[in-house]
C-alpha cells in the first residue's frame, strides 16, 4: 500500500505550487494530470480551472472549475466526458488555437469545438472563457454550465443544468432543469439508465417544477446581490430562491441542481475559507422545490429513490433527501441508493394456493408512506380485512392502499414512494416470520413440507378455527402441548412464543454450550426442533427480583413489540416457577468485540457500516418505539452480528425488566467500565444521553479497531481512546489515530467526521450531548458537525 501514500503524498505537495500557476492558458501550452501545470487560478485566486483527483478515486482525474480557497474545493463546472480521466491526460491549447482534451494514448475526448481561439483565462466570477485574437469570446463555461450556476451567471433560453449521478460521481444523472425556448422553467426527472448523449436524454412528463409563465418567461438569473429569479418578458422577476444575504460580498455562493434532484441556493462565509485547513460546509440557503419527494412522482420512471424504495425529505430539518427501502426490502446497490430496492424474499409465487398464501405472507402497515402509483385493481365499496385478503391471496399483489371504503391493489415495482400525509391506510405484503419455519422458505421443497404439516395439523384438530391451524401448524413438532400466545394489538408486532421450561432444556441440550454471560445472567446456544433447526440464544436471568408472572410477561411483550433491523429480536419466553428465561434469535457473527478487537482488522466500509447501524438501533430505541428504552449498558459484548455483519443491538429492555430504577444513581450503575457516562457518578438523573455517552466511546473504538482502556500501551498518553482522541483532534492529527489502516487514511475526512461526533457524545454535561437523531445525521454528513468543545473530564467514567 505505499503506493497510494506516496500519491497522497504528492497531492499534498502541490498544493502551494498552485499558488504559483500561470494565469493564462497561451498557444501552445498545456495543462498535466499533475505537478505545477495542472490548474490554473483566476486572478484573486477563489477559482481555478484545470485538473484535479476525483472525489471518489484519487487516482483519476476530472477536468474542473472549483473553489479553489475552501477546502473542500467545490468543483462548479466539469468537462462533460462520460469517464474519468486517467493520470497522463493533458489539456492543449494548440499552436492553431484549439483547446483539445486528450487521454494519454493522445486520443481526444472533448474539446469545446472552437478553433482560432489566441487564450484562455479562469476568471474571478467562475467563468472559463476562451478569448479569439480581438479580445472577443469564443466559448465560455458559464454558456455551457453543468450542474451549477454562479452569481453574475445568466442562463438564457435553451440552457439546462444536468445533475450529476451522485455527489461523487460526476457522469450524467437523474435530473434536469431546463430553460425552455418554448419561456418556460422546468424540471424533469430522466429516464436511466441511459447510454446516448446528453442531447437526446429521455424526460418524463409532467415535470416536476413549471414555472407556468407560458409563453413570457426568458431566463435565470443569479444576481451578484444573491437572489436567483426568472425573468419574463414584461421585466417580471420570478423568485426561484427567497432567501436574501445582508452581505453577499461576504460568501462564496452557488446554485446545484443537486445528485438527488433537488436545486439548491448554497452560501459559505468567505472567511471559514481564509482559516487553512477549517473545513466549513456550504450552508443551504433555500431549496426548489420544498416539497420534493412528492412532486418528483411524476407517475412514469422510479421517482426520487428508485423503485421499491420510499423518498423523504424535510426543508425544516436537514433539507436533504432521504432513500429508505421497506421492511423486508433492502437496497440494491447501499453506496447507490438510487438504485431502489429488492425484495429480500422469495416472490409470492402464483403457485399457491389462497391458505398457502395468507400462512406464508402478511401485510405489515406502512406509517405515512404512500406509493401513489401503480394500482392494478380497485374495489368498492369493501371492507378492509377483505381488502387485505384480496392483496394477501393475489401473487401479483405486493402492496394495498385502504381508503373511503375503497381497496387499491399495487403491482411491482412499487414507484414513486414517499412520505407524507397519506389518506387511509397503506399495507406492504412481506413474508410471515411469526411462525419459525415460515420465514426463510426458500425452496419448493420447504413449501411442500410446510404444507403436509399443514395437512397433518388440519386433520388432528377437525373443526379447529383456520387461524390456530396456521399458528401452529408448523410447531408441531416440539409445539403438540399448544403454547400460550402473548397477542399484542400492534399489527406489526409478532406473537412470542412461550416456551416451557423443558423445551428449552431440550433446545439448549441441558443448558450445555455458554455463549456468554453478563450483568443479567448466562446465555446458552440453543437449536428449536423446528423445521429449519432454528438457532436461538437463550438467557436465563439470575437477578429477577420478585416479579409475578404476570408482570414479567408484560414486560416480555414490550420487547417483543420493539423490533428493528439493528435490535436483536426475542422470539419467546419461559417462565414457570422461579426460571424466567429469554429465547432471542442466534447472531451467527459474534460480537462486536470480537469483530474489533480479535484478529484481522475489518475493512473500514464495514466498520462504518456497523457504526450506522449501530446509531439507528439507538435511535429506534430512543425516539422510535412506542416507549423510549434507555439501554444503559451499550457496550461491544452488547453489540452482535448477524451473518451478514448487521450490527444489532442485544439486552435492550432490560434495565426496566430488572427493576433497576433509571433515575436511581450510585447504587444502582448498570454498565460497564470504560463506557458509562460521567452522570451515573453524580446525583443526577439517569437520560437516554448515557447511550449516546457510550456510543461515542464504541464510535472511537470502530474508528481505531482498539479498546477505549489499554493500559499496557507503551505510550502512557495512548492508553485510554478517548483523551488520545480528543488530543489528536485538536492538534490536527487524526491521521496518528489510525496509523497504518491505509483504508481509514483515505477517508480521513469521515474519520475525522466520526471523531467529531464521538466528541460530541462524550461531553460531560449530558446536555451538550446530542440525540441520537442528530447523531444520525452527523454521521451520514446530512448536517454539518460544529466543532466539539474540549470533553474536558472523562476521568469520572473510569473509576
Ligand atoms: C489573461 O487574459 C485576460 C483576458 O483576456 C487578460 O485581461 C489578462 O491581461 C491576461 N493576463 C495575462 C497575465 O496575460
Ligand atoms: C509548465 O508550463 C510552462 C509553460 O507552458 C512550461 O515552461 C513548464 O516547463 C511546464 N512545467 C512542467 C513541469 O511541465
Ligand atoms: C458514455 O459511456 C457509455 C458507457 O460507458 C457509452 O456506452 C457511451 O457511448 C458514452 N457516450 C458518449 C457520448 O461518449
Ligand atoms: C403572458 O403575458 C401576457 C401579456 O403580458 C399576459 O396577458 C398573459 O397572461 C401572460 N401569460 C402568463 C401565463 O403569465
Ligand atoms: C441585480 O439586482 C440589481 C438590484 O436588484 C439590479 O439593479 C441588477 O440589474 C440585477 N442584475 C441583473 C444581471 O439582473
Ligand atoms: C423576490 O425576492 C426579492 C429579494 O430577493 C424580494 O425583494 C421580492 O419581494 C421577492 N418577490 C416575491 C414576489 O416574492
Ligand atoms: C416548516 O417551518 C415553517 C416555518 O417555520 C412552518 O410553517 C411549517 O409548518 C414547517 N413545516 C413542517 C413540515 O414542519
Ligand atoms: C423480514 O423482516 C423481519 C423483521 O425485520 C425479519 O425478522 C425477517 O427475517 C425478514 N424476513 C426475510 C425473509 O427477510
Ligand atoms: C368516499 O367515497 C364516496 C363514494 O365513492 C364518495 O362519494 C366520497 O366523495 C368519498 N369521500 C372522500 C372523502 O373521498
Amino acid at each position: 500500500m505505499a503506493l497510494p501514500l506516496l500519491f497522497l503524498f504528492s497531492l499534498l505537495l502541490q498544493a502551494p505550487l498552485h499558488a504559483q500557476a500561470l494565469q493564462n492558458i497561451t498557444l501552445g501550452s498545456t495543462l498535466t494530470t499533475q505537478g505545477p501545470n495542472a490548474s490554473r487560478i483566476s486572478p484573486s485566486g477563489e477559482f481555478a480551472f484545470g485538473f484535479r483527483p476525483s472525489d471518489a478515486d484519487a487516482s483519476v482525474y476530472l477536468l474542473a472549475v472549483s473553489f479553489d480557497k475552501i477546502t473542500s474545493k467545490t468543483v462548479v463546472w466539469y468537462a462533460n466526458t462520460n469517464t474519468t480521466l486517467p493520470v497522463g491526460s493533458q489539456l492543449q491549447l494548440t499552436p492553431g488555437g484549439v483547446l483539445s482534451l486528450q487521454d494519454p494514448a493522445g486520443t481526444e475526448i472533448w474539446n469545446p469545438r472552437v478553433t482560432n481561439a489566441d487564450h484562455a483565462a479562469m476568471l474571478d466570477t467562475g467563468n472559463f472563457v476562451l478569448y479569439a485574437k480581438d479580445g472577443s469570446i469564443k466559448w465560455q463555461s458559464f454558456e455551457h454550465p453543468t450542474d451549477t450556476i454562479l452569481p453574475s451567471q445568466e442562463l438564457p433560453k435553451g440552457s439546462v443544468l444536468q445533475s450529476r449521478l451522485m455527489d461523487n460521481d460526476y457522469s450524467a444523472g437523474r435530473f434536469q432543469l431546463s430553460v425552455e425556448r418554448d419561456g418556460n422553467l422546468r424540471f424533469y426527472t430522466l429516464a436511466v439508465p441511459y447510454t446516448v448523449a446528453v442531447s437526446s436524454l429521455f424526460r418524463y412528463d409532467p415535470p416536476y417544477w413549471d414555472s407556468h409563465t407560458g409563453g413570457n418567461g426568458s431566463s435565470l438569473v443569479f444576481n451578484t446581490t444573491g437572489s436567483i429569479y426568472y425573468t419574463t418578458n414584461s421585466g417580471r422577476q420570478i423568485n426561484i430562491t427567497s432567501e436574501t444575504l445582508d452581505s453577499p460580498a461576504d460568501f462564496y455562493q452557488r446554485a446545484t441542481l443537486d445528485a438527488d434532484g433537488v436545486f439548491r441556493q448554497y452560501v459559505y462565509p468567505k472567511k471559514a475559507a481564509q482559516i487553512s485547513g477549517l473545513n466549513t460546509e456550504w450552508k443551504v440557503m433555500d431549496v426548489l422545490p420544498r416539497n420534493f419527494c412528492r412532486a418528483a412522482a411524476v407517475e412514469t420512471g422510479s421517482g426520487a429513490c428508485g423503485f421499491n424504495s420510499y423518498c423523504s425529505f424535510s426543508f425544516n430539518t436537514s433539507k436533504s433527501v432521504e432513500c429508505e427501502c421497506p421492511p423486508n426490502y433492502s437496497f440494491i446497490d447501499n453506496e447507490r441508493k438510487y438504485k431502489g430496492c429488492k425484495q429480500d424474499f422469495p416472490p409470492h409465487s402464483c403457485g399457491l394456493d389462497d391458505t398457502e398464501s395468507t400462512q406464508n405472507f402478511k401485510l405489515l402497515p406502512m406509517n405515512n408512506i404512500n406509493w401513489p402509483f401503480g394500482d392494478y385493481e380497485r374495489y368498492s365499496p369493501i371492507g378492509e380485512d377483505s381488502c387485505q385478503r384480496l392483496c394477501l391471496t393475489d401473487c401479483f399483489c405486493v402492496a394495498a392502499v385502504y381508503y373511503n371504503s375503497s381497496c387499491w391493489k399495487k403491482r411491482s415495482p412499487l414507484s414513486n414512494g414517499m412520505e407524507g400525509d397519506i389518506l387511509g391506510s397503506v399495507f406492504i405484503k412481506v413474508p410471515r416470520t411469526d411462525i419459525p419455519g415460515s420465514q426463510s422458505a426458500s425452496n419448493s421443497n420447504r413449501w411442500r413440507k410446510e404444507k403436509r404439516y399443514w395437512i397433518i395439523g388440519s386433520s388432528l384438530l377437525l373443526g379447529g378455527s383456520a387461524l390456530v391451524i396456521l399458528y401452529f401448524g408448523s410447531y408441531r413438532v416440539i409445539g403438540r402441548k399448544k403454547p400460550a400466545q402473548i397477542q399484542s394489538m400492534s399489527p406489526e408486532a409478532l406473537p412470542l412464543r412461550a416456551f416451557t421450561y423443558k423445551e428449552i432444556e431440550k433446545a439448549t441440550d441441558g443448558f450445555r454450550e455458554e455463549l456468554g454471560s453478563g450483568a443479567s445472567g448466562i446465555v446458552y446456544k440453543g437449536q428449536l426442533e423446528d423445521e429449519f433447526g432454528t438457532g436461538i440464544a437463550v438467557k436465563k436471568i439470575d437477578k429477577m427480583l420478585q416479579e409475578s408472572e404476570k408482570e414479567f410477561a408484560i414486560e416480555v411483550q414490550t420487547i417483543g413489540r420493539t423490533f428493528h433491523r439493528n435490535l436483536v429480536r426475542l422470539l419467546g419466553f419461559c417462565t414457570q416457577g422461579k426460571e424466567r428465561l429469554l429465547v432471542y434469535e442466534l447472531m451467527t457473527s459474534g460480537s462486536l468485540n470480537g469483530f474489533l478487537f480479535c484478529g484481522t482488522r475489518p475493512t473500514w466500509n464495514l466498520r462504518v457500516q456497523v457504526a450506522l447501524g449501530l446509531a439507528r438501533g439507538l435511535l429506534y430505541l430512543h425516539e422510535e418505539c412506542n416507549t423510549q428504552i434507555i439501554h444503559c449498558d451499550i457496550k461491544p459484548q452488547n453489540i452482535l452480528l448477524d451473518e451478514n455483519l448487521v450490527a444489532k443491538i442485544s439486552d435492550f429492555g432490560l434495565a426496566k425488566l430488572l427493576r433497576t430504577n433509571q433515575t436511581q444513581t450510585n447504587t444502582g450503575i448498570r454498565g460497564t467500565r470504560g463506557y458509562v457516562a460521567p452522570e451515573w457518578f453524580k446525583n443526577i438523573g439517569i437520560t437516554s444521553k448515557v447511550d449516546v455517552y457510550s456510543f461515542g466511546v464504541i464510535l472511537l473504538e470502530i474508528v481505531c479497531c482498539r479498546r477505549n482502556v489499554e493500559p499496557e500501551t507503551a505510550d502512557e498518553e495512548q492508553a485510554i481512546l478517548t483523551y488520545w482522541a480528543n488530543d489528536c483532534y485538536r492538534s490536527g492529527r487524526l491521521d496518528l489515530l489510525v496509523k497504518g489502516d491505509d483504508e481509514a487514511i483515505f477517508n480521513i475526512k469521515k474519520v475525522e467526521r466520526f471523531v467529531a461526533v464521538a466528541l460530541w457524545c462524550l461531553q460531560e454535561e449530558p446536555t451538550m450531548r446530542p440525540s441520537m437523531l442528530k447523531v444520525t445525521q452527523m454521521l451520514d454528513g446530512s448536517v454539518p458537525i460544529p466543532t466539539p468543545p474540549d470533553p474536558s473530564s472523562f476521568i469520572s467514567s473510569l473509576q
